[in-house]
């Protein structure tokens, strides 16, 4: 169980720079649930990501893991049970270690010391096994750096080691963006048995509207700091991208009246004001030249 409540964070507080990059958030997530997210840069995103993993600490609110209060947990006490993978292949593991030592790493986490240092036969047995599911020939590769991998199976093993452990929650940010699209599906197909199998609560978020639909159970839109909108059960499997598409266009009508009705009071445009990071609707062109629907700001 994952609740976030109230939550909002501010970079550079009381500073020119200010930026509100989460404006009173709450998300309350059951076991079991998989919520995808979605929205435009700077939408806020990764800083919710960010706050649940204890990487931020926000000015406002509670993050709650299982009733635990996590809010002030630094990111390596709160890795005990909350697994990550990011976007960047080069994030989520350690390029001067083996295969094998990076996944004895994660193999330790949450377990007692004396289990955490040797790698013992039996280990190496269950390294090799999981690796094997991967399909990805990492199994034969236990003792190469994994700085030699390439990028999916980087993210793979990145993967396995984010959820073999299985934590109370997983946080998974664009996990697959920086794939080529047969890599990223096979990537998206591991996360999807993983998450089966291993019955994780899920917070992904994905620039792909095609993706966020057929993922998990449950549907979220940032904007601004804010979640605008959500889905969930029939409602989201019956939604299509079209869908999605119009709701953003709602926030740009929106906001272009907010901008124009504000625009008869003279004032300072603020830099937390997000003006150029609107979502556009796709033109037809861009719609098949982008078969996934990679939501992209212009
Ligand atoms: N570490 C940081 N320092 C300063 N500003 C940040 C930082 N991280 C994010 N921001 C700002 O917070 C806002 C939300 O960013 P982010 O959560 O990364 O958006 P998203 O992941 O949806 O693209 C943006 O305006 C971004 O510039
Ligand atoms: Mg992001």
């Amino acid at each position: 169980m994952l609740e976030v409540r109230d939550v909002s964070k501010i970079f550079f507080p009381h500073t020119p720079n200010e930026r509100v990059a989460l404006d009173n958030v709450s998300l309350r997530m059951a076991e079991r649930d998989f919520v995808t997210v979605i929205g435009s840069n700077g939408a806020g995103k990764s800083t919710l990501l960010n706050v649940v993993a204890g990487a931020y600490r926000p000015e406002s609110g509670r993050v709650f893991v299982d009733d635990r209060d996590v809010t002030k947990e630094p990111d390596f006490k709160v890795a005990r049970y909350v697994g990550r993978v990011f976007q960047d292949p080069m994030a989520g593991t350690c390029p001067n270690g083996t295969v094998e030592q990076n996944l004895s790493m994660a193999f330790s986490r949450g377990k007692r010391r004396g289990l955490r240092q040797s790698l013992t036969r039996a280990k190496r047995e269950i390294f090799r096994k999981e690796l094997r599911a991967l399909d990805l020939g990492l199994e034969d590769r236990l003792s190469v750096d994994v700085g030699l991998l390439s990028g999916g199976q980087r993210q793979a093993l990145s993967l396995l080691m984010a959820t073999f452990s299985k934590p109370r929650i997983l946080l998974l940010d664009e996990h697959t963006a920086a794939l080529d699209p047969a890599r990223a599906e096979h990537v998206t197909q591991l996360t999807e048995t993983a998450v089966d199998r291993y019955g994780l609560t899920t917070l992904m978020v994905t620039h792909n509207m095609a993706q966020a639909l057929r993922l998990g159970n449950r549907l979220i839109m940032m904007h601004a700091g804010r979640i605008v909108f959500e889905l969930e059960g029939d409602a989201k499997k019956n939604a299509t991208v079209q869908d999605l598409l119009d709701e953003f266009a709602k926030l740009k009508v929106v906001t272009d009246r907010t901008l124009f009705s504000a625009a008869e009071v003279p004032r300072q445009p603020t830099p937390a004001e997000p003006t150029d990071e609107w979502p556009q609707r796709p033109s037809s062109t861009s719609t098949v030249s982008d078969p996934d629907h990679q939501l992209r700001d212009p």
